[in-house]
């Protein structure tokens, strides 16, 4: 063999060697988290941030875990009580994060057991990066320390954001944090607050997530942007949840941002589709609104009994659209006891007549349903192959189908 034959062999030798430990090294580098048996169903509670901003104190707590009780919402099934940002003060010398001296003179293991008292469970907020979103301190290079102090608090929840870590790998930080909850013993439902830039809905539950942001911030309006594009309306939202719906599952739920129903810049009627169209996203159900003062209509959408079921399906498969044509849509979600939940959404600005054949939707011909309505709580005629209903303008109607 020549010289030049005798190279060219062992170049190609070191390339294979040096190609196949990259191939062994991409599939070592990676190994999935077992899954941590938490959020079974969507999670539900309240958080601070739609409605107080960084505007918040243990007094401002506590008398939300009040009326979550004194209303009913805990009972309901709202019992995640979750601090956003700004809750926190400097690291100690140790390193340990401490809250805001402040905002919280009782600590926030006081808090956490003044809300296990009323019988709900805590949630904390903290970020991937080095600071938060409101420039607090983060979990980078902390991660291991920081969920031994929520542990120790008595945390049940984190809430994990993305400020300040344009440097970092998703995938990994949040698998980090996964870890670092999973050392301390104490079961946390883990959010992943990264937006969806990095499309966490195909590592999300890889990685021990429970639920996984789809999208930027949600406001408190309809429809548009706000913040330079960053801010998105209730339809801006939901444009962009068709196609992740394989993600979601019991343990892990594609998370469309917190709500916004009683906190004013939506009408009764807008709320009221903002929830069922959460519901049939199988999304997390997070109130943002000040429950110490909200109206009873804002309490009646959050409590609805029957829109809440559909949510909270133990099947846990997420709704898809069906039909999108002229302001007007139809979603459909299976549920678990062989019932399907039929949303109809009117975008337009008047109220219209919405005819619905059901073959077009999937069900099979020939049939004919049981018709629950699952707003106004009434059984309806029931139908054949036709469903005809009237939709107010940014209203929706949610029914029940049960094959007779
Ligand atoms: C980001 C998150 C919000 C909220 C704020 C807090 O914008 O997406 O949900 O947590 O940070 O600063």
């Amino acid at each position: 063999m020549s010289m030049k034959s005798l190279l060219q062999w062992g170049l190609a030798i070191v390339c294979g060697l040096l190609l196949a430990s990259s191939d062994v090294h991409a599939q070592m580098a990676f190994q999935p988290r077992p899954a941590n048996g938490l959020a079974l169903t969507p999670p539900m509670g309240w958080n601070s941030w739609n409605k107080f901003g960084c505007n918040i104190s243990e007094a401002t707590l506590r008398a939300q875990a009040d009326a979550l009780v004194s209303t009913g919402m805990r009972d309901a099934g709202y019992v995640y009580l979750v601090v956003d940002d700004c809750w926190h003060g400097a690291r100690d010398a140790h390193g340990d994060i401490q809250p805001d001296p402040v905002r919280f003179p009782s600590g926030i293991k006081a808090l956490a057991d003044y809300v296990h008292g009323k019988g709900l469970k805590f949630g904390i907020y903290s970020d991937a990066g080095a600071g938060t979103c409101q420039d607090k301190p983060g979990s980078r290079g902390h991660e291991f320390q920081d969920a031994a102090q929520y542990a120790r608090w008595g945390a049940d929840y984190l809430k994990y954001d993305w400020c300040n870590a344009e440097d970092l790998n998703a995938r990994s930080s949040y698998a980090t944090m996964s870890d670092a909850i999973r050392a301390t013993g104490r079961p946390m439902v883990l959010s992943i607050c990264e937006w969806g830039l990095h499309q966490p809905a195909k590592w999300g539950a890889a990685v021990g997530g429970n639920l996984w942001r789809t999208t930027f911030d949600i406001w408190d309006h309809w429809s548009g942007r706000g913040n330079k594009g960053l801010w998105l309306g209730v339809t801006d939202i939901i444009d962009l949840q068709p196609g992740l719906e394989s993600a979601a599952g019991p343990g892990h739920w594609n998370d469309p941002d917190m709500l916004e129903v009683g906190n004013g810049g939506m009408s009764d009627t807008e709320y009221r589709s903002h929830f069922a169209l959460w519901a049939m996203l199988a999304a997390p159900l997070i109130a943002g609104n000040d429950l110490t003062q909200m109206s009873r209509e804002t309490l009646a959408i959050l409590t609805a009994p029957e829109i809440i079921a559909i949510d909270q399906d133990k099947l846990g498969v997420q709704g898809r659209r069906v039909v999108k044509s002229d302001g007007q849509e139809v979603w459909i979600r299976p549920l678990s006891d062989g019932a399907t939940a039929v949303l109809f959404l009117n975008r337009a600005e008047t109220a219209v007549k919405m005819d619905q054949d059901l073959v077009l939707l999937g069900f099979p011909a020939n049939g004919e349903w049981k018709v629950r309505d699952a707003w106004r709580r009434k059984n309806m005629p029931r139908v054949k192959s036709k469903l005809s209903v009237q939709v107010p303008a940014h209203g929706t109607q949610v029914f029940v189908l049960k094959s007779i």
